[in-house]
């Protein structure tokens, strides 16, 4: 049986839960892969490479993180020998890559039932928020594997996938493929000690979400009081999803794998 008194048992208190850690963020130049860049800066980690298509953005966030602490790279997910380059790159300057945060995804091109469902925009969702994400989650993992790494690994999903919805068909297909990618992806890399996990954001005010329900920021505060089951008193934002990714990809989940963190106060579509 094991010793469980006051002198074996032990509180982590370090706050800088990345220390030394090389992380690459997809879709950090805005909204939650922003915040959450900015999140593993203030863990300690070693390096944040930002990856984008919003150059400029990248580069402005980048600036902001302080130098030395972060890089920024071109790189759009639909293209994977962008993403391949993407981590080479990273591997490069830093050594290896300990946390991969894929994280780069649209919204809705248009809002649609399935008897509207326009195939040509579903093909350009799938393109980045499935194929991207699988290319991403494979050359990610394919560095870790070939530098012995023990690292993590977290897909954003949201909390649209698994409920299905009165709009936004190919959205929630795309993201219910991913958490599919997640499962597998998880039980395939558990041999190399690599885990692999999703994080499920309800809806957080981001440029995508705008686009996604085509309203105005201060509009779309006010759009889902109704459907959020826990009325915490405040608004959800993406500090609360970053929360989750830097739990995920910090060793205080070092037994947690194929597991969808669902953040979302409760919301029902
Ligand atoms: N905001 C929400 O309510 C919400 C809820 C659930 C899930 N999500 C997911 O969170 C992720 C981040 O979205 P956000 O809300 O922060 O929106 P955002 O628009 O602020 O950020 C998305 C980022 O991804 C980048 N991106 C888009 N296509 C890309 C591509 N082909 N290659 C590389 N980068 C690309 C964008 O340039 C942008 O910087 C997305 O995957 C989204 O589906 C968001």
């Amino acid at each position: 049986m094991a010793d469980l008194t006051a002198d074996t048992v032990s509180v982590n208190q370090t706050i800088k839960k990345l220390q030394g850690k090389v992380v690459v963020v997809t879709g950090g130049a805005s909204g939650i892969g922003e915040v959450t860049a900015r999140k593993f800066v203030l863990h300690g980690a070693l390096a944040v490479v930002i990856a984008d298509i919003q150059d400029e953005l990248g580069q402005t966030v980048v600036k902001s993180l302080g130098p030395g602490r972060s890089t920024y790279i071109h790189c759009d997910v639909t293209d994977e020998d962008q993403v391949r380059s993407l981590i080479e790159s990273t591997v490069k300057m830093y050594g290896r890559l300990d946390v991969m945060f894929s994280n780069a995804g649209i919204g809705c091109l248009s809002q649609q039932t399935v008897l509207e469902l326009d195939l040509s925009n579903y093909d350009k969702v799938m393109a980045v928020n499935a194929r991207g994400m699988a290319a991403c989650v494979k050359h990610a993992a394919k560095a870790m594997v070939e530098g012995g790494v023990r690292g993590s690994i977290v897909c954003m999903a949201s909390a649209a996938a698994g409920q299905g919805g009165p709009m936004f068909t190919d959205y929630t297909m795309s993201k219910d493929a991913v958490m599919g990618l997640m499962r597998s992806a998880s039980l395939q890399l558990g041999a190399n000690g690599i885990r692999v996990n999703c994080v499920s954001p309800g809806p957080v005010v981001t440029p995508l979400l705008c686009l996604h329900f085509q309203v105005e920021a201060e509009d779309a505060e006010n759009l889902y009081e109704a459907q959020l089951g826990l009325k915490a008193g405040k608004r959800m934002s993406a500090e609360n999803v970053a929360d989750a990714v830097v739990f995920l990809a910090s060793d205080d989940s070092e037994f947690v794998t194929g597991h969808n963190l669902v953040v979302d106060g409760g919301f029902k579509m």
